[in-house]
């Protein structure tokens, strides 16, 4: 692929402004075959593989993706709205290539799989393979998800027993039940809860607890899968995903 169209697949810009890139001596380019130690470029036709390719782009360093899979710690305090209203996007976490990426000859940029509330922290995925959304967003494909629950009230054992046999949410008469809930520390004192779930209805764990006489505190999601919310990655950061830890979100 040339390397104005690899720029401008990867989100840098209109293929005008890829090419001029290019040609005024902002990129270098670094090939698997030569370990991927940078070099100028200066040819915006020069053809080059797309995998194991590393780019640098005005100063700045980009691992060539064909398709984008990503995960980013969400901090409490933001939106996973692109256009949010009252507190910041979380697109604005991300670096402008990636909210610049074409699909399909248009603008779009990553979008979240799912989302979360302004006040829930932890692992999200985003991607541009809208096909991928679609299967992690299909009843079908139930990936559970795993939250750690800060309580209002400690918790006890008859809660955790209502939320795993079902509770009913007032916008649906059938019960939605957790897949797996334990207390993190000694029931009935601890505010601690480890809960998993399938679906992923709107306000699910907030409304589970409220149904069972508790509230919740704080939430944050430490797992979708196999996949963990790394510890070295703070809030705020995000992360390429590899096709080991995609595997890792198969149902
Ligand atoms: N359940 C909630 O109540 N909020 C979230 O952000 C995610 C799951």
């Amino acid at each position: 692929m040339q390397l104005q169209d690899i720029l401008f697949s990867q989100g840098f810009g209109t293929r005008r402004v890829c090419t001029g890139l290019v040609q005024q001596g902002h990129v270098q380019v670094g090939v698997p075959e030569e370990g991927g130690a940078l070099r100028d470029c200066a040819d915006p036709w020069a053809e080059f593989a797309l995998q194991g390719l590393r780019l640098r782009v005005q100063g700045v360093e980009w691992e060539v993706h064909a398709k984008a899979y990503l995960m980013l710690h969400k901090p409490a305090g933001t939106e996973c709205s692109q256009k949010p209203s009252t507190y910041p996007s979380i697109y604005t976490l991300l670096p402008s290539p990636l909210r610049l990426r074409p699909s399909k000859g248009a603008v779009q940029g990553v979008q979240a799989i799912g989302r979360l509330d302004q006040d829930t922290t932890g692992l999200l995925l985003l991607t541009d393979d809208g096909q991928f959304i679609h299967r992690m967003g299909s009843p079908k494909h139930h990936v559970p998800k795993v939250y750690e629950v800060t309580t209002k009230h400690p918790v006890d054992e008859s809660q955790v027993g209502r939320l795993l046999a079902g509770v009913v949410l007032d916008d649906d008469p059938k019960p939605v039940r957790a897949a797996a809930c334990e207390v993190v520390g000694a029931a009935g004192e601890s505010r601690h809860l480890r809960l998993t779930l399938t679906e992923g209805k709107y306000h699910q764990v907030k409304r589970m607890l409220a149904a069972v006489g508790n509230r919740v505190e704080a939430l944050h999601r430490s797992r979708i899968g196999g996949l963990a919310l790394p510890a070295d990655l703070p809030p705020g950061g995000w992360r390429w995903l590899g096709p080991q830890e995609l595997a890792l979100l198969k149902p």
